[in-house]
């Protein structure tokens, strides 16, 4: 049965935050001075288990997910993710896939291909060490999450795709180089515009790099021209190389919104479902969890939100948006 919300919109896509936790402190998501040795991350009783997360995302599938992206915080520093992929791989008809930093893949590479994950979208902001360090906060050197790229695409998690937020005046220079690397290695790059998710990265538009500026740079060097999406609903604007060597893609969804076509919702760690990346108030499904809810219940419950859903932040995104209290990418899951 295919939900509709009140704008027309199915439900195809879960994103499932599997901890609050990670490993690096990229300053656009959590700053070391809120995201520091005092914060209170959430206690391991407070986030789902693997069989709650597995309960939920079969009766999220039997409403018409076709997608379920594990996220974070970084997905990979909850300990045995593996048994989780291979629970979620045992649904029938589900792409399954992660957003990963991809410090630990060399170390997970194969246990996570083998428990059934399809693929991996990595993280690198830089090829430079310097602005890459300055971007995790935790000395994390590129050549390392290089080797987890490559370890995931040589257990067959590929076609690898890098995810690069863009700060103006911070990784811009890196564009180019990066467009020219990842051309050579065959992993489809994409450029995310810098986004006012949470509240503690101190956004501002000045600090966006638009989608569009980045082409313009791009099509100078190596020429390029835009391609269809792959699936309706594709967030990623894609871009092809002139001379039929590789893509690019843009997440514009500072620039160009996309809500249009919007067919996510978010689980995070803790159980809240949230229907738009930028909501103020979650749906807690923890607690129908543990508080004995048939399956039926939950089901109704989820028809119910997603019945009333009419988010459209980023169409509707103002000075007075941005100053709303969202939840923070670390929670929600990017
Ligand atoms: P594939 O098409 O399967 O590669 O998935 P994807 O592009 O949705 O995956 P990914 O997690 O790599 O998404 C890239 C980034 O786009 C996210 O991390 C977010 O920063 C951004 N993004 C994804 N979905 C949304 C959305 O619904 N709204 C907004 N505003 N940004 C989104
Ligand atoms: N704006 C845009 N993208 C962001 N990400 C994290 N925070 C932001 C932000 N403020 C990206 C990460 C990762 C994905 C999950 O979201 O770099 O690729
Ligand atoms: Fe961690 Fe990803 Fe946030 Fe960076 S963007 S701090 S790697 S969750
Ligand atoms: Fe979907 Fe909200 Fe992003 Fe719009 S801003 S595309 S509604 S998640």
């Amino acid at each position: 049965m295919t939900l509709i919300d009140t704008l027309n919109r199915p439900l195809r896509d879960l994103r499932v935050s599997v901890t609050d936790r990670c490993n690096f402190r990229c300053v656009y998501c959590m700053p070391k001075e809120i995201f520091g040795s005092d914060y209170r991350f959430l206690h391991r009783d407070q986030i789902l288990t693997f069989e709650e997360i597995s309960r939920l995302s079969k009766i999220f599938v039997s409403h018409g997910v076709r997608k379920i992206r594990l996220t974070g915080g970084e997905p990979l520093v909850r300990k045995d993710l593996p048994e989780l992929v291979s629970m979620l791989a045992s649904i029938p008809s589900l792409d399954l896939t992660m957003t990963t930093n991809g410090s630990l893949l060399p170390k997970f590479a194969r246990a996570l291909k083998d428990a059934g994950l399809k693929r991996v979208t990595v993280s690198l902001d830089s090829l430079d060490n310097e602005i890459f360090k300055a971007m995790n906060d935790v000395d994390f050197p590129v050549e390392k999450v290089i080797e987890g790229m490559d370890a995931a695409a040589e257990v067959g998690l590929g076609p690898i795709k890098v995810n690069m937020v863009v700060k103006r005046g911070v990784n811009e220079s890196s564009i180019l180089p990066m467009a020219r690397f990842f051309r050579e290695k065959g992993y489809i790059l994409r450029f995310i515009e810098y986004m006012d998710v949470g509240h503690s990265n101190g956004w501002r538009m000045n600090d966006v790099v638009s989608a569009a500026e980045i082409v313009k740079m791009i099509d100078a060097e190596m020429p390029l021209e835009s391609a269809d999406p792959n699936y309706p609903g594709e967030v990623a604007g894609r871009w092809r190389y002139k001379d039929g060597k590789g893509e690019v893609g843009m997440i514009a969804s500072v620039t160009q919104a996309f809500c249009r076509d919007c067919n996510r919702a978010r689980i995070t760690a803790e159980g809240q479902l949230y229907t738009c990346l930028f909501a103020i108030k979650g749906y807690d499904f923890r607690a129908m969890l543990r508080e004995g809810a048939t399956d039926d219940e939950i089901s109704q419950q989820i028809a119910r939100i997603w019945g009333k859903r009419d988010d459209r932040y980023s169409e509707v995104r103002s000075e007075n948006t941005i100053a709303l209290p969202k939840v923070e990418m670390s929670h929600i899951g990017g």
